[in-house]
C-alpha cells in the first residue's frame, strides 16, 4: 500500500486484491501456506486446515499484512523463550502499572458491597457511572452532556465497532488520515465498511483538502485519531475547524459523523492542547479508553460520548445501548466501571506521563543522530521514524524497505513494526512501553544494521 502522491485517496486496494488472489490459492491449490502465509513465522498451515475458515477471516489472519504488530508481539515472546535479550519495541501494552489509588479503589468496592454489583445490567452501563463521565466531559469541552450521551465500552476497540454497527450500512465509507491504527481495517469488515484512507500533510497533519477530495454520497465517517497512534501527531484548530466546515457544506441524505479516536488524549507528554471536534462540529461523536492513561488495556474499559447537536441524538444513545448487546459485548465491566469515578480526576488517578514522554525523547534523539526523520512527539508512546534515504534502498519487490529493514533488526534481536502494517511504507512504528535498557539495546541495533 503506497501513500497517495498528491491525490486524495490512498490506495489500499492492491493488499486486498493481492490477499484475495493468494487466499484463493490456499483453497484451491493447497501451496499457498507453505509458500507465502509463513513467508516468516509461524508454522505451516494445511490446505485442510485452512477450510475450517470462512474466506474472510482465513483470508485475513493468513495473509501477509494481518496483524504486523501481534505478529511481531510474538516472534519477540518467542525469541525471549530462546534466550537472550530481546529489545522489543512492537506493541503498544502499557508498561506502566494502574496508578496505587486504581489497586486501593478495586480492593475497597470488593470489601462489604451490596448485592448484585456483578449482575447484567442496562447495556449502556450504570447510569450514575454515565452521569459521572458526562459531568467531567462536559467541563473539558464545555458541552451540556447528559448520562444518556455517554455509553460505556469494552475499550475504545468496543466503542468502535458498536459507531460502525449503529450508523454504516455495508458499502458506507469511512475516511481515515493514514496511516491509522491497524485494526481499524478490521473493524471496517466487521461492518461491511470500506476504509477509505487519505493522505496527511507535512509530519502527518490532518489534511481537511484530502478529506473533502475523498467525500462521496457514501460517506458515513470520517475517523479521526488525534493524538495519533503510530504518528504521535496532534490535529490542530484550523485543521479540524476546515474540516468542520468542509463536512457541514457536504450534500448528502444522511448525516457525517466525525468518531473521534482518542485513547492517547490524556497521555499528553508536555501539557499541549489537544484539539477536539467536539463541540466544533455537531455529528461528533467522542471514544475513548482507559487503557493507556490508568494501565488498564487488559480490563477493558472505555466510553464513547454523544455530541449534544448530534442529528438523531436519542436514537443514537437507544442504538449503542444496542450494538453493545448485540456484538456480544453486553455491557462493559461492571468493576471497572465503578472504580471510574473514584479514580479518574485525582491527581494521582493516572500514569507517570513523564515516563513514556522520557522514552519518546531518548529514542528520538538517538534516531535522529542516525539520520531518521522524526517529527516531535508530544503525546502518547510511540514513534513513526522515515527512514534515512540509504535504508529506503533496501526495498525490493518482495519486501518494502521498511520491512526489509524490520528483518535486519530482528538478526539484532531489536523488534519493531514495519510502517507498511499502517500502509505506510519507509517507516517503522516503535512503542516506547520500554524499559532503560531495551532503548539502549534498540539504538545499538539500528546503529548495527547501519544509516
Ligand atoms: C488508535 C487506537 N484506537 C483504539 C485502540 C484500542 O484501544 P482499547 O484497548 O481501549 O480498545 C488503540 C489501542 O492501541 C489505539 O491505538
Amino acid at each position: 500500500m503506497s501513500r497517495a502522491q498528491g491525490g486524495a485517496r490512498i490506495d489500499g486496494q492492491p493488499t486486498r486484491a493481492k490477499l484475495r488472489t493468494r487466499a484463493s490459492a490456499y483453497r484451491h491449490d493447497g501451496g499457498f501456506a507453505a509458500t507465502r502465509a509463513c513467508l516468516w513465522y509461524g508454522a505451516p498451515v494445511s490446505h485442510d486446515a485452512a477450510k475450517a475458515l470462512s474466506a474472510r477471516t482465513g483470508d485475513t489472519i493468513l495473509g501477509n499484512k494481518e496483524a504486523w504488530t501481534r505478529r511481531m508481539f510474538e516472534l519477540a515472546t518467542q525469541m525471549r523463550a530462546d534466550g537472550g535479550p530481546v529489545y522489543d519495541l512492537s506493541l503498544g501494552n502499557p508498561s506502566l502499572e494502574p496508578p496505587a489509588l486504581w489497586r486501593e479503589t478495586i480492593r475497597e468496592l470488593l470489601v462489604d458491597e451490596a448485592p448484585g454489583m456483578h449482575r447484567y445490567m442496562s447495556n449502556a452501563g450504570y447510569p450514575e457511572v454515565r452521569a459521572f463521565i458526562a459531568k467531567r466531559e462536559a467541563r473539558r469541552f464545555d458541552q451540556p452532556f447528559e448520562a444518556s450521551d455517554v455509553t460505556m465500552t469494552v475499550g475504545a476497540a468496543g466503542a468502535l465497532n458498536v459507531v460502525l454497527r449503529s450508523v454504516a450500512d455495508p458499502g458506507d465509507e469511512i475516511i481515515v488520515p493514514a496511516p491509522y491504527f491497524s485494526e481499524y481495517d478490521h473493524y471496517a469488515a466487521n461492518a461491511s465498511v470500506r476504509l477509505v484512507p487519505v493522505a496527511t500533510g507535512p509530519d502527518f497533519a490532518l489534511d481537511p483538502e484530502t478529506v473533502r477530495a475523498a467525500l462521496t454520497p457514501r460517506t458515513r465517517i470520517v475517523l479521526l485519531n488525534s493524538p495519533n497512534n503510530p504518528t504521535g501527531a496532534i490535529y490542530d484548530a484550523a485543521s479540524l475547524d476546515a474540516t468542520a466546515e468542509l463536512l457541514r457544506a457536504h450534500r448528502s441524505e444522511r448525516p457525517v459523523f466525525v468518531v473521534e479516536d482518542s485513547p492517547y488524549r490524556d497521555l499528553v507528554h508536555d501539557g499541549s492542547e489537544v484539539p477536539a471536534m467536539m463541540g466544533r462540529y455537531e455529528n461528533s461523536l467522542y471514544i475513548t479508553s482507559h487503557s493507556k492513561d490508568l494501565g488498564l488495556a487488559g480490563e477493558r474499559i472505555g466510553y464513547l460520548l454523544i455530541s449534544p447537536q448530534a442529528t438523531g441524538r436519542e436514537l443514537l444513545s437507544r442504538a449503542f445501548g444496542f450494538s453493545n448487546r448485540v456484538l456480544g459485548f453486553v455491557n462493559a465491566p461492571a468493576l471497572m466501571q465503578r472504580a471510574l469515578p473514584l479514580v479518574l480526576g485525582h491527581p494521582e488517578g493516572r500514569v507517570e506521563v513523564e515516563v513514556y514522554a522520557r522514552n519518546c525523547r531518548r529514542m528520538a534523539e538517538g534516531l535522529s543522530a542516525l539520520g531518521y526523520h522524526l517529527p516531535p512527539v508530544r503525546a502518547g508512546f510511540f514513534l513513526f521514524p522515515r527512514l534515512p534515504d540509504s535504508l529506503r534502498a533496501l526495498g525490493t519487490a518482495e519486501a518494502s524497505s521498511d520491512v526489509a529493514l524490520t528483518e535486519k533488526l530482528r538478526a539484532q534481536r531489536c523488534v519493531v513494526v514495519p510502517g507498511t502494517a499502517f500502509g505506510v511504507p519507509d517507516h517503522l512504528r516503535l512503542s516506547m512501553c520500554v524499559d532503560d535498557a531495551a532503548i539502549d539495546g534498540a539504538l545499538a541495533a539500528f546503529a548495527a544494521v547501519g544509516s
